[in-house]
């Protein structure tokens, strides 16, 4: 595999392309961890230093860092800023589904629209360590009730909003939040009326902690508003100081809680703190963008997932930033949308999924000649592995030979990038999340949790020490984080993630090894689908697959039985499709849905995964081993598609 040096006119900041500073960066960091962690901390300020650097134990599965020290994130995101004279400075530029409409707000002003919104949180009773839910689209005010919260001490849960009604009432309840922040209808491509204060109606009186909805007016459009517990957002700030100081928090207090699919039914609640989750957000995003003080920033992600609280809050405006943040979608109103926003906006850094550049690369170059793209000078991937087709689109037609591609490999449970190229000193290989940060030490381990020393073999990816940003806990269910984390390979941190390492030490993601799909790069437990597509009327049983797909990377693929009596139709399909997206949203419905008699199952019962994998590949010439099959004869019925 050909390895790409930094484009000869790249300047980075941090050294240079032989790898040896980025050598000797990480021999300081395994030598002396405690004293490298605690120099990185520094980059933020502190009201009071910590007494301990690390006193995680991995045995325990107790994660805790900077033991004592005190700060608040809101504070480090704006107020130090605005201390610093970067008050006038724009925060934010945000870009309206609307390609006229755009806006800037400065440090000032967000400082100004946080601790307005924080008061009225105050006001509506909610205090340190309460949970407060945003169901929100890429409008300021969701980044701004973000900050409020953190401001306060209460713990945000976003949930991204394309979730349906059902899901996000499962969230609120799991976590018990007393307050809603939601729009009254979402504006994103040519759809003017996403039903967002809709979809909190339907279930607000199933969430019995839930007292104050509180809805940014974004369509104008007339909403029903319950008396004593909707508010609109003005309402909501209506008469509150603009005046707001940031409550001192502990570095192990709670940040937020974000939902993420596991292997299992229900999703769990991923839990960050504070003090270790925004030191490395800050951290990676400067060493992962060559971020320099001037840069105009974007990144393509939605707050509702974890690329959206690392590296469009938390990371970025705490390095005092200024970033676009875009309401709509790349191919509204045409295929140039991205790159339009880029030669308008002048980014130098910008940072999307591989998904979307596989949708617009199959569009053709001539979206993107046609506008000025000079300005790139770092770009980014998350996700998902990046294939070379579109590597190298991004390399060539985006950045023009000229910019470092930043394959970015990290999880929700991680807080931030664990495995990047640093751009300037780690050469890059197109598919390859390439090398570890510093202070990052990973392992391949085999099925006996021995580490696998060969080059070019596949086995699971752990962590075998933690590091600041790693999640804490599962909310409400320790158990179940030193289950699905620490118990498959104790004494590591268990990624769920399979990686081989070549011949030059480079690290290669080769997919889940669980039951989690990756569509879209949005994460999606094969159980919850079925457990969705159970609920349809006159289904049995499902099963589902992922299975290669040209766009979104993994397709979903369902294999459906149905109760006996009940024959296959265009009516059942779609309302397994309904039942998908009224239960989970519109991105976990699947793309194949086949009908069949039976699944292939052990006598023991358990679903033979492996075979219905082949049958969506379409690789049914060599089914491997059947002889486990409890009754062999379903092959020849899947077999009948
Ligand atoms: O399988 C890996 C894949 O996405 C999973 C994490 O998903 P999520 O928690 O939703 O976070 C996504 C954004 C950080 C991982 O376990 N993944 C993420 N980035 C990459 C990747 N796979 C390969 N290469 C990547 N760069």
């Amino acid at each position: 595999m050909k390895k790409y040096s930094v484009p000869k006119n790249f300047i980075s900041s941090v050294g240079n392309d032989n790898l040896d500073t980025y050598q000797s960066l990480r021999k300081s960091s395994k030598e002396d961890s405690d004293s490298y962690w605690a120099s990185v901390a520094k980059r933020i300020d502190w009201f009071e230093e910590w007494t301990s650097i690390n006193n995680t134990d991995y045995s325990k599965a107790h994660i805790e860092w900077f033991s004592n020290g005190k700060l608040n994130a809101s504070y480090n995101c704006i107020d130090r800023h605005i201390e610093n004279g970067l008050g006038e400075k724009a925060a934010l530029i945000w870009q309206s589904n609307d390609p006229t409409i755009s806006k800037n707000v400065s440090y000032n002003e967000l400082l100004e629209k946080v601790s307005l919104f924080s008061n009225g949180l105050k006001r509506a009773g909610i205090s340190k360590g309460d949970r407060v839910c945003i169901y929100m689209q890429m409008i300021p005010e969701a980044i701004v009730a973000m900050l409020a919260c953190a401001r306060i001490g209460a713990v945000h849960s976003v949930v991204f909003g394309a979730f349906s009604s059902d899901a996000l009432k499962n969230r609120i309840n799991d976590s018990e939040c007393k307050l809603l922040i939601t729009q009254d209808n979402g504006v994103r491509g040519s759809k003017f009326d996403i039903p967002m204060k809709e979809n909190a109606d339907k279930i607000a009186d199933e969430c019995p902690s839930l007292k104050t909805v509180v809805m940014v007016e974004r369509s104008g459009n007339a909403m029903f508003m319950k008396e004593g517990r909707d508010l609109t957002w003005n309402q909501f700030i209506d008469g509150c100081s603009s005046e707001c100081p940031a409550e001192v928090m502990d570095a192990e207090d709670p940040l937020f809680i974000l939902y993420t699919s596991g292997s299992t039914g229900k999703p769990k609640g991923v839990m960050h703190t504070t003090g270790g989750y925004l030191v490395y957000a800050s951290h990676t995003h400067e060493l992962v963008f060559d971020y320099h003080k001037d840069d105009i920033y974007w990144c393509t992600a939605d707050i509702g997932w974890i690329t959206g609280h690392s590296y469009i809050v938390y990371g970025p405006l705490s390095n005092a930033v200024t970033q676009v943040i875009f309401e709509g979608v790349p191919n509204y109103p045409d295929f140039g949308r991205f790159w339009q926003i880029v030669e308008q906006h002048k980014v130098n850094v910008f940072y999307t999924a591989p998904t979307a550049l596989r949708a617009l690369m199959k569009e053709g170059d001539d979206w993107v000649t046609k506008y000025d793209l000079s300005t790139l000078k770092v770009l980014g991937t998350v996700g998902e592995p990046i294939k070379s087709p579109e590597w190298h689109w991004y390399f060539n037609v985006i950045g023009n030979e000229e910019c470092p591609i930043v394959d970015t490999w990290w999880q929700t449970e991680t807080g931030g990038i664990l495995m990047s190229p640093i751009p300037g000193c780690v050469p890059t290989k197109p598919g390859s999340a390439t090398l570890p940060l510093p202070g990052i030490i990973p392992a391949i381990l085999d099925e006996d949790g021995n580490e696998i020393e060969e080059r070019n073999t596949t086995g699971y990816l752990v962590m075998t020490q933690s590091w600041p940003g790693q999640m804490r806990t599962v909310y409400g269910d320790h158990q179940r984080f030193i289950d699905t984390y620490f118990s498959q390979a104790p004494g590591n941190y268990f990624t769920g993630d399979g990686a081989y390492i070549d011949d030059d030490g480079y690290f290669w993601i080769t997919g889940r090894v669980d039951d989690v799909l990756n569509v879209s790069g949005h994460r999606i437990g094969t159980a919850e689908v079925e457990g969705a597509i159970g609920a349809a009327s006159g289904v049995a049983e499902a099963a589902v697959i992922g299975y290669n797909h040209e766009i979104k990377g993994e397709g979903i693929y369902a294999f459906v039985t149905l109760m006996t009596g009940v024959e296959p139709s265009d009516n059942i399909e779609q309302d397994i499709l309904n039942t998908v997206t009224k239960i989970i949203g519109p991105h976990a419905k699947p793309s194949v849905i086949q009908f069949c008699s039976g699944l292939p199952k052990t006598r023991s019962g358990k679903i033979m995964r492996r075979i219905l994998k082949k049958i969506a590949q379409n690789e049914t010439d060599d089914l491997g081993d059947i002889s486990t099959l409890a009754d062999p004869s379903v092959i020849d019925s899947l077999l009948q598609k």
